[in-house]
């Protein structure tokens, strides 16, 4: 799968490309990615690409011919086979979710557009965009941050990058949020490791585990009990 990313600032996302997981799926070769940064695109002297909006307002707005030039050239230099998706993260946009993330990880190649300042000209939108996608109901400085959290949320649910089991059991896989986890030492603290885990019982422990994942669903989240209650009927 491969991600291009457009941003005014692609010094901001290289380090996260370098490291950990996503650096090993990229040198294995599932993963590629391709920054673009939006500034190489603006034809004027002082390579402006925002500018005061119409109709007046606070703040500027992200220029619509640089961010046209960058897409014409990530667009041009694919081949289109129909697995290519253009996604604007933005704090308008529906909501991203992991049913999303599930969606979006079986395209070929996601082109994310990083906003800046009140946001891009609409037009970009209406001519390039396919999903306007925003990761929570608060307002972020730039799209830099969003589009990691997409990108991350997806990747990880390539085929090969990590493996399967850790994505079956985990928080709104099923739905519901994720049971507690616990490692060696076997008392830290004074707090003991739940005995039913070292009980060897494998029935046992899948019901406990069960049983906790309702129970902090119904704590925290009780919007997705009664979600994973409605789709299970
Ligand atoms: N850009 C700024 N805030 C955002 C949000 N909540 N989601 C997606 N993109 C954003």
């Amino acid at each position: 799968m491969k991600f291009t990313v457009l941003s005014l600032f692609p010094e901001i996302l290289q380090a996260y490309f370098e490291s950990s997981i996503m650096a090993k799926a990229i040198e294995r070769g599932i993963v590629d990615v391709e920054l673009v940064n939006i500034r190489d695109f603006a034809a004027d002297r002082h390579r402006t690409c925002d500018d005061a909006p119409y109709g007046g307002g606070p703040g500027m707005v992200m220029k619509a011919e640089p961010l046209a030039a960058a897409l014409d050239s990530v667009v041009s230099e694919v081949v289109n086979t129909g697995g290519r998706r253009t996604v604007f993260p933005t704090p308008s946009g529906r909501l991203f979710t992991q049913q999303v993330a599930q969606r979006l990880a079986v395209e070929e190649h996601l082109v994310l557009i990083c906003g800046r300042y009140e946001g891009i000209d609409q037009r970009i939108i209406d001519l390039y965009v396919d999903e306007e996608l925003s990761i929570g109901d608060y307002v972020l400085s730039s799209g830099e941050i969003a589009s990691l959290a997409i990108i991350d949320a997806v990747y990880r649910l390539v085929d090969g990058v990590i493996r399967g089991e850790s994505l079956i059991e985990e928080s709104h896989s099923a739905g519901l949020l994720e049971y507690p986890h616990y490692t060696r030492p076997e008392v830290f603290r004074g707090l003991k490791v739940p005995d039913v885990l070292l009980s060897g019982h494998h029935a046992e422990i899948e019901r406990w585990r069960a049983e906790r994942m309702r129970e902090k669903t119904m704590a925290v989240r009780p919007d997705l009990l009664a979600e994973s209650e409605r789709t299970s009927d």
